[in-house]
């Protein structure tokens, strides 16, 4: 039996250990060599590579995705979709939704992981439609947590559910590398009894369970798995691919990989992280491994960011409380799992709660809208008191929260007219403004740098 291996190391490797700060320049050289190892895909767009590109690298995330294109000719690409948020925190209308993901198609994209923070499918429903109108390629996250109100059957539910949908594969998505081996054997082997789509398994080596925990999913049955390249693989990564490619091999399974190939890309990427690490780029932190992960039940990332968000606030020795807090606000909101943006808001929350001494005395508008209902069905209930204390009389509404919102796209190409050069910079700039415009003026500024240049030169 074959195992079909995704490689990370473009998108979720660099977002878990350099911040996403990995320039296209930095991995043009070994592209060819990528779509040389037999990866079942590449995932190299999406999560935070659209807003880094243009916040931090100065690169238009539509480029990049031609440029890897150019030179991937026979690997799928992948991304990863929040959804109804995008690429983005908020929910954006149905319209430009559909643009984007159309985009998306005519830059390159093969196949879009959709997931939803909460698993309201409702907020996947518009993105897997326009991939299937587009002829590419649609997998349905189901996003994994522990809480006392998830277990096996309700994830099954969540598969049906998908499977009814449409979609063409289906990725449970342990962001936070906490499902362990017994957890992943159960879980994948009644979701294959019960669908009849391929299953995929996400997970981050951040507790060390990645690797034993793939292993026992395969058993059970499971199609597909993330890993990335060993220099960028393990710690708060994903499991490297080497050993998996070596372990399955071992066990009796094929992969489709050639080991040459995969030393070329490791010996490629060796000095791209000796680099990250001697700038500072590459914090130890993100390299080893992180236990406290499986007892506070918590993404290595969000560990990561309350541990930052408490130095800033010269507040560092009350981490404990905020770590015994997290878990309250989770159960208080309805155990959200803990995934962008809900890992943000939980997390902001508790902190807020220890630091001013008094629980929910501020409340992010995130969370109130949240409360309210704008981001989607809670997976449990809300706790009452503070629904009351935040919301008032006002109720929440049950509906879709895109269908409150008004089409944009036209509007905003109407007014980016002379600014914009294309639909896909109209999409940029609906999906992060401020920075986009920023961006459009320095490319104006670096061409016109150019032509100056090139006359000179003459
Ligand atoms: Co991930």
């Amino acid at each position: 039996m074959k195992i079909k291996i995704t490689e990370t190391v473009l998108r979720d490797a660099n977002q878990s250990l350099v911040a996403t700060r990995m320039p296209f320049s930095d991995f043009e050289g070994v592209l060819e060599a990528l779509d040389k190892a037999g990866y079942h895909s590449l995932e190299c767009w999406g999560g935070a590579t659209f807003d880094s590109c243009l916040r931090y690298l100065n690169e238009d995330p539509w480029e990049r995705l031609r440029k890897i294109k150019n030179k991937v000719k026979k690997t799928p690409l992948q991304m990863l979709l929040r959804g109804q948020n995008l690429l983005g925190y908020r929910h954006y209308p149905d319209d430009v939704v559909r643009k984007f993901v159309a985009c998306s198609v005519d830059n390159g994209m093969d196949i879009f992981r959709i997931f939803d923070a909460l698993n309201d499918f409702r907020n996947i429903r518009v993105a897997v439609d326009e991939v299937l109108k587009r002829k590419a390629h649609a997998q349905g996250c189901i996003c994994y947590t522990i809480s006392p109100i998830h277990n096996i059957e309700m994830y099954v539910k969540m598969g049906k559910e998908l499977e009814s949908m449409g979609v063409n594969s289906i990725c449970i998505k342990d962001m936070a590398g906490i499902m362990g081996p017994q957890e992943a054997y159960d879980l994948v082997k009644a979701l294959k009894e019960t669908v009849k789509l391929p299953v995929f398994l996400h997970t981050h080596s951040t507790t060390g369970l990645g690797p034993i925990t793939y292993i026992k999913a395969v058993e059970a049955g499971c199609d597909g798995i993330d890993c990335a390249i060993s220099s960028f693989g393990g710690g708060t990564s994903q499991p490297p691919t080497e050993t998996l490619n070596y372990a399955l091999k071992q066990i009796g399974y094929e992969t489709g990989l050639d080991e040459k190939v995969l030393k070329e890309i490791n010996d490629y990427f060796r000095p791209i992280k000796q680099k990250a690490i001697s700038t500072g780029l590459m914090d130890s932190f993100v390299m080893g491994t992180e236990t406290d992960a499986l007892v506070y039940q918590i993404p290595g990332g969000m560990l990561s960011n309350l541990i930052a968000q408490l130095k800033a606030q010269n507040a560092i020795d009350r981490l404990e409380e905020v770590l015994e807090e997290t878990p309250r606000v989770r159960k208080d909101l309805g155990y959200p799992p803990l995934v962008t943006p809900m890992s943000q808001m939980v997390g902001v929350q508790a902190v807020s709660n220890v630091l001013s001494g008094e629980r929910y005395k501020n409340v992010s508008k995130e969370v109130k809208a949240y409360l309210k209902g704008e981001y989607g069905r809670p997976p449990g209930e809300i706790n009452p008191d503070l629904m009351k204390k935040v919301l008032g009389d006002e109720k929440p509404i049950t509906t879709r929260f895109a269908d409150t919102l008004e089409p944009v796209f036209e509007k905003t190409k109407e007014q980016l007219k002379g600014i914009a050069r294309s639909d896909e910079d109209v999409l940029s700039y609906i999906a992060f403004p401020q920075i986009a415009e920023k961006f459009f003026k320095e490319r104006e500024e670096r061409e016109a740098l150019k032509v100056t240049y090139s006359i000179v030169k003459i």
